[in-house]
């Protein structure tokens, strides 16, 4: 059916008129297919479509469902006889409709107030919910208005009411158990288009046809295909011995519903209930099989409580997968958020661990720094003007000697004791040795001020020699030799060609500081492992710096210490990495220095090492960062 061609006014009757007609053939369908030569149809299959349509495209399709069951029931109880009994069967049929439609409507309402829409067949809680409110609740209006109608019109007897309304109210529930589920689960696609045309026109339609093949697709396998063939087989042939033959064996059709629901989905398992169903119908009707009995009555209850116990056992364990399934994606999508959450935790402790580290060192050497400058160029200054006076009062003394060269006994006696011969001649040493030595100081201080480059936290172009300078002079302690390890000898093989490059200095500074301070852990663990003193293996670090092209430098630091195998390489960069023992890493040094050179500075982070070879890094920058 091409519903897109159908005006939008038209899409209402039509609803309405295909349920009349299916309501009508189902009917039909189903008392000359399953009744039992007392007329009596087991299972009525009409209800559970309009069960179904009413819970797919709502209350509206009532006048459909009201219209099948009038045209049903009134070939069936029509007297001709005279205008007033016409008038009568029309009642008659009309009542019965009345009866039929309230049932769905009836059935429908509670199931959205009890269950909501959707997921009818998702959660076990919902499985029963639809078993016992919409399967066995709604009947109840239906049978109680038909037979009461019958009653009143004396086609039933009174104290047969009871008898008659058992029998009519659990062929509807069979209906409804059998019915509903499979035209929810194989229709649902189709008639949500359908819904879709009554809500939107016909828009929502090519985006819903996609979802009519989704079964179909899922047996796309040529196995699968075969699978089911061969259950369906099964299942008619333990049907065909059970309810044709002499054997009672309906309990062997349990595991055929239990491989449908595992395998073929909840389409699979509603087909599947439809056929067990039906071949219990059909056998049954026909008076074989384990439930045929000479009462009737009692036949449809056995046959009933079979199809009841087949629906709520299938639909159940289907459901209880289904709510598995469901949980476990939302544990996977939970424990997503989780890892997520945790990395980022991660990141943001490792983040502020490190500035707080490196910005507290910062701030110490800048601290310290600062502190020593004042004094330093206190004593620089004053030592110009010590120089002079001392040159001044030497001249004096000199001036003095030239014109009293013979002294009060008294002054020679002092002139011998101090020694002024030597004064006069170490005091200007003196004097300029403290000035070498201030000069080192302000330099030490100015290489201080450079590492910790407190006040240059912005893009800027640097020295970056200078930069690995003052990080060198910060771990000058950690290269001597002491009473464990042997002086580190450092060499640079510094590039002419470049000087500046542009970078956040200070940030720079601590890569080349965790580098080196991993370089200096890695030449200390290669002596204490192996404790060779060889010329081969003395302790050296080896810093170069190149021009690579136009607007990029490369800076390698290389050690010859304990190196890293394979797995140890693929991790260094990982946060919390470490392989130091607790308390001295924290694994974050060179996490740290990643993102520094590749986030921030968009340069590379190499590593190159192999076990007691040595550990090469190399930073790759830019040298300028806008156009790189
Ligand atoms: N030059 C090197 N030679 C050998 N191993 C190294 C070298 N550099 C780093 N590593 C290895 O990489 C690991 C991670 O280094 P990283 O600097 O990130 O952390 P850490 O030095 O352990 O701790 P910290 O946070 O104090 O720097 C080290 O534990 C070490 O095993
Ligand atoms: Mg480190």
């Amino acid at each position: 059916m091409n519903f897109r061609s159908l005006p939008k006014w038209l899409l209402h009757p039509t609803a309405v008129a295909v349920m009349a007609a299916v309501y009508y053939s189902t009917a039909e369908l189903g008392r000359f297919l399953a009744s039992t030569p007392e007329n009596v149809t087991p299972v009525w299959p009409p209800d559970g479509f309009a069960l179904a349509a009413m819970l797919l495209l709502g209350y509206r399709v009532w006048p459909g469902i009201w219209i099948g069951s009038f045209l049903t029931n009134i070939w069936a109880f029509l007297d001709k006889t005279n205008a007033a009994s016409v008038a009568i069967s029309i009642a008659i049929a009309s009542s019965i409709a009345a009866g039929t439609t309230l049932s769905a409507i009836l059935g429908s309402f509670l199931l959205h107030k009890f269950v909501g829409r959707g997921h009818l067949f998702e959660r076990p809680q919902n499985v029963f919910k639809f078993v016992v409110i919409g399967g066995m609740g709604g009947p109840i209006v239906s049978a109680t208005v038909g037979i009461t109608t019958l009653c009143v019109r004396g086609m039933v007897p009174a104290e047969d009411w009871g008898m008659n309304w058992l029998t009519w109210w659990m062929s509807n529930v069979g209906g409804i158990l059998i019915f509903t589920p499979l035209i929810l689960t194989w229709s649902q696609p189709v008639l949500e288009a359908i819904q879709d045309v009554f809500a939107l026109g016909t828009a929502g339609i090519r985006q819903k046809r996609k979802l009519k093949f989704k079964y179909l697709k899922s047996l796309s396998s040529k196995v699968k295909v075969a699978e089911f063939a061969i259950l369906i087989l099964l299942v008619l042939a333990v049907g065909k011995i059970a309810f044709g033959g002499s054997y009672p064996v309906e309990y062997m059709l349990i595991p055929f519903l239990v491989w449908a629901v595992f395998r073929f989905d909840i389409q699979g398992a509603t087909l599947l209930i439809f056929i067990v169903s039906s071949i219990a119908v059909l056998g049954t009707v026909k008076g074989g099989g384990p439930f045929a009995r000479p009462d009737l009555n009692q036949s449809l209850v056995l046959l009933q409580s079979f199809i009841g116990v087949v629906v709520l056992t299938t639909l159940m364990l289907y459901a209880a997968i289904a709510q598995r399934q469901q949980v476990e994606a939302q544990l996977r999508v939970q424990t997503q958020q989780v890892k997520k959450t945790l990395q980022d935790l991660q990141q943001a402790q490792a983040q502020l661990i490190q500035s707080e580290k490196m910005s507290g060192l910062g701030q110490l050497v800048a601290g310290v720094a600062h502190e020593i400058n004042n004094p330093i160029n206190f004593v620089g200054g004053n030592l110009f003007h010590a120089n002079q006076y001392t040159q001044e009062l030497l001249a004096l003394i000199k001036l003095y000697q030239k014109f009293y060269p013979q002294p009060a006994p008294e002054i020679q006696k002092e002139i011998e004791a101090v020694e002024l011969e030597f004064i006069m001649e170490d005091l200007p040493k003196l004097l300029s040795s403290m000035k070498i030595g201030t000069e080192r100081i302000q330099k030490i201080v100015l290489s201080l001020r450079n590492f910790s480059r407190m006040d240059e936290s912005e893009l800027k172009a640097v020295d970056v020699h200078e930069g690995l300078d003052s990080t060198l002079l910060i771990l000058q302690h950690r290269l001597k030799s002491n009473a464990e390890n042997a002086s580190i000898e450092v060499i640079k093989k510094y590039s002419s060609k470049f000087r500046k490059i542009e970078c956040y200095a200070s940030e720079l500074n601590q890569v080349f500081m965790n580098i080196l301070v991993n370089a200096i852990d890695a030449l200390a663990a290669k002596r204490i492992k192996t404790n060779i003193n060889d010329v081969e293996t003395l302790p050296r670090i080896e810093i170069s710096t190149k021009v690579l092209d136009k607007n990029c430098v490369a800076i390698s630091i290389a050690d010859n210490g304990s190196g890293m195998p394979e797995e140890t390489i693929n991790r260094i960069f990982d946060p919390f990495y470490t392989t130091k023992p607790v308390g001295k890493g924290t694994g974050l040094g060179l996490y740290i220095s990643y993102n520094i050179i590749a986030e921030k500075h968009r340069g590379k982070l190499k590593c190159v090492s192999a076990p007691d070879r040595g550990t090469e890094f190399i930073i790759e920058l830019p040298i300028r960062q806008d156009n790189s």
